[in-house]
């Protein structure tokens, strides 16, 4: 279920180059897209009732209701990638909701096909996308309770992810860390670790809290059963939040200032990590991540935006928000076509190639699909200095 980033990339140049002729005034943009929000929320309430249970989802009563719901949302998301159409300037919200449109035209053909199992992982993958969108940063409304929610037995990670999803934040951090701190029933070692991603980005991106943040890693440290790695983690983490904690909360949300910031985050965090993978700089990456996204609000078409998006690529290399999909790809790739034939477009497209070189890598060694090879080759010569292509 490999989505083609570079599809993604195309479709967004596409729609960014004949827009600003049918321009709306950002409040009939506002009303209209937390209009298609609200109707998504209560279409993903429904849908996960059924989805979220073994029974109800192979019961064939249930059959048509669930196909409906995941129509709606189809719909629902069928032009989030049209950026006359979306909030604000981060190339952010046309690729996540070109990903997850593309999904759920998945999940809505393997439903008709009869392929349920398949079609229900994939529906089940979906709060994933929103909370992308969502927990970007400080941006957007915070809900402390919202009248809906799937009924019958959600597990709390999922109820965390609901919330989450839903921007009801708050409740989202009161199901993480119960299940963080092991008192939710029948936690495995999956639900634990993703609740503490989640946790923390929410306490450092969405609520800018250094306190919370310090109380989640204090949890990670108390827990029982942490691996060690993990606890290793958790004290530069700590680490980390003490520093936040000194530093003055002066703020320049200019693109400069913007950058400024992002950039020493960035040092900071490559400053920690050991190697490539390494999660031990996940606050410096989440809190750089954060600004990054607020300069891509403010100047998406700015000086500092090509830049701004090689550095969110690399911080969700490391984050790898949605496991299915190669985000951080799409921003390099974005990057290339944003600045071709430049010093930056090079250094993003080397990231991009060492990255699609390792996805197509396994014990018989690397073998790349003939148009993988291709789109490569055309990226490489997009990037490289206009007179290294001529002969
Ligand atoms: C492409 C990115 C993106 C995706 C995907 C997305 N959202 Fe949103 N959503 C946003 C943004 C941006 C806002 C805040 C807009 C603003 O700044 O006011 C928002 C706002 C909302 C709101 C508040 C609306 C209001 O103003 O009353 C709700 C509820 C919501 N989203 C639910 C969802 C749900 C549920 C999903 C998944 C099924 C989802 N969203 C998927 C970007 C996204």
């Amino acid at each position: 279920m490999k989505y083609y980033p570079w599809i993604v990339a195309g479709i967004l140049l596409l729609t960014q180059t004949h827009v600003e002729s049918a321009e709306m005034s950002p409040n009939e943009k506002g009303v209209l897209w937390s209009q298609k929000m609200q109707d998504l929320y209560t279409t993903l309430a429904d849908l996960l009732t059924d989805v979220a249970s073994d029974q109800r989802f192979k019961n064939p009563k249930n059959y048509s209701r669930i196909q409906n719901n995941a129509n709606k949302l189809l719909t629902l998301t069928h032009d989030m990638d049209r950026s006359e159409k979306i909030p604000d300037g981060d190339p952010t919200l046309p690729i996540v909701g070109n990903i997850l449109h593309s999904n759920l035209e998945q999940a809505a053909t393997q439903l008709k096909a009869g392929n349920r199992a398949y079609a229900r992982t994939i529906l089940r993958s979906v709060p994933g996308y929103c909370i992308a969108c969502h927990t970007r940063n400080m941006s957007g409304p915070q809900f402390s309770k919202l009248p809906l929610a799937p009924k019958g037995k959600l597990s709390p990670l999922e109820r965390g992810e609901f919330f989450t999803a839903t921007r009801q934040f708050d409740r989202a951090q009161k199901e993480f860390l119960s299940v963080i701190q092991g008192s939710a029933e029948g936690t495995g070692i999956w639900d634990w670790d993703s609740s503490i991603r989640q946790a923390l980005s929410i306490a450092i991106r969405v609520k800018k809290d250094p306190d919370q943040t310090k109380e989640i890693v204090q949890n990670v440290l108390k827990s029982p059963i942490a691996p060690t790695f993990m606890k290793d983690d958790a004290k530069t983490w700590l680490s980390s939040v003490q520093e936040w904690q000194k530093e003055s909360s002066r703020r320049t949300p200019t693109e400069d200032g913007l950058y400024i910031e992002a950039a020493r985050l960035m040092d900071k965090a490559r400053e920690i990590q050991k190697y490539p993978m390494d999660r031990s700089a996940d606050v410096y990456f989440l809190r750089a991540g954060a600004v990054l996204h607020e300069l891509l609000q403010v100047a998406p078409k700015g000086q500092r935006a090509p830049e701004a998006l090689l550095l969110t690529g690399i911080v969700y290399e490391v984050m790898n928000p949605i496991q299915t999909d190669n985000l951080h790809e799409i921003y390099y790739e974005t990057c290339i076509r944003k600045v071709p034939h430049t010093a930056l477009a090079e250094v993003c497209y080397q990231r991009y190639e060492k990255s699609v070189y390792l996805g197509y890598t396994g014990s018989s060694g690397t073998h790349l699909p003939p148009e993988v090879r291709k789109h490569l080759s055309n990226l490489q010569k997009l990037s490289q200095p206009e007179s290294a292509t001529k002969n």
